[in-house]
């Protein structure tokens, strides 16, 4: 696997493939690798002749009171698994060859109309920064799909919907979450946790679980069932930022609605926790 760190290296390293008329499959990330990335990359080389990853730590979707400094950077651990999972080239570039005009960029990139609520609506400007950060990979390295987890619902949202609306041609693909054996949806931020909250954390998945099972058993109430289980959340110690019902495309959701997702974000200890469960009713 080589690595690149200059958009004009990445254009280079890729330019007889393209010539070659191979197709190319992008993971973007922002390293600490676990097995859900891994995941990613391996469907990325089941379905393209060329896997380019991405390792950037992305400060400009990150808040001011946010985990920016403390976010892991594991390069050479990282740049071992990538190469196992059969990625062909690494892009892991400085901050300035991603923002050559540094706190002066004037341009950046807006999805409205989903990215107002849920984590958006307690992470200002993060959706925009994910939004900008995505467009300039996706400009830089111009591949053929791109690859994303599920656990990141209302992202991956936001991401289609650039791609649509600004007109990248590439397609987009969502992978579904990969969990451990408890339950609990694999994260960067799940090394945060302590050991006793590690413990409690399935707590997440678990309880959007009986959700589903209650609405699928017809419960339509959804104020009622997510307060409830906010309630729960909290008495187990969790500090919930929002659980909701919506329809799939995020919209909020209807008693008539049949394709559901239910998502959640809470804080456990110093670390916040995100997860979702979408299912169609029949
Ligand atoms: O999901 C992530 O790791 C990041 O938000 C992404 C898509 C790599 C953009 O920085």
């Amino acid at each position: 696997m080589k690595t690149e760190t200059t958009q004009s290296g990445l254009r280079g390293a890729l330019r007889a493939a393209r010539k070659a008329g191979k197709s190319i499959a992008f993971v973007p990330t922002m390293g600490n690798l676990h097995s859900g990335h891994i995941t990613l990359v391996r469907e990325a080389a089941r379905r393209a002749d060329i896997v380019v990853a991405s390792i950037f730590v992305n400060p400009t979707q990150f808040g001011a009171n946010e985990d920016f400094d403390k976010y892991p950077r594991t390069l050479a651990a990282d740049s071992a698994l990538l190469a196992d999972a059969q990625c062909d080239l690494l892009f892991a570039p400085e901050a300035r060859e991603m923002y050559p005009d540094g706190r002066a960029q004037a341009t950046a990139v807006s999805v409205s109309g989903i990215t107002e609520m849920l984590c958006g609506a307690s992470r200002t400007g993060h959706f925009s920064g994910v939004a900008t950060v995505v467009s300039k990979l996706f400009n830089i390295v111009q591949p053929d799909m791109a690859l994303f987890g599920e656990k990141d619902y209302q992202q991956l949202a936001v991401i289609r919907r650039l791609t649509r609306e600004l007109c990248f041609p590439i397609d987009i693909v969502g992978v579904p979450t990969v969990r451990a054996d408890d339950g609990l949806a694999l994260s960067s931020r799940n090394g945060f946790l302590s050991a006793a909250e590690r413990q409690q954390a399935p707590l997440l998945y678990q309880t959007l679980s009986n959700l589903r099972s209650a609405i699928e058993s017809g419960q339509r109430d959804y104020s009622m069932l997510t307060q409830a289980a906010i309630a729960h959340l909290g008495k187990c110690g969790f500090v919930p930022d929002y659980l909701e019902v919506r329809r799939q495309d995020l919209a909020l959701a209807g008693a008539d609605d049949r394709e559901l997702v239910i998502l959640v974000a809470a804080r456990l200890g110093t670390t916040r926790l995100i997860d979702n469960l979408a299912f169609v009713l029949s």
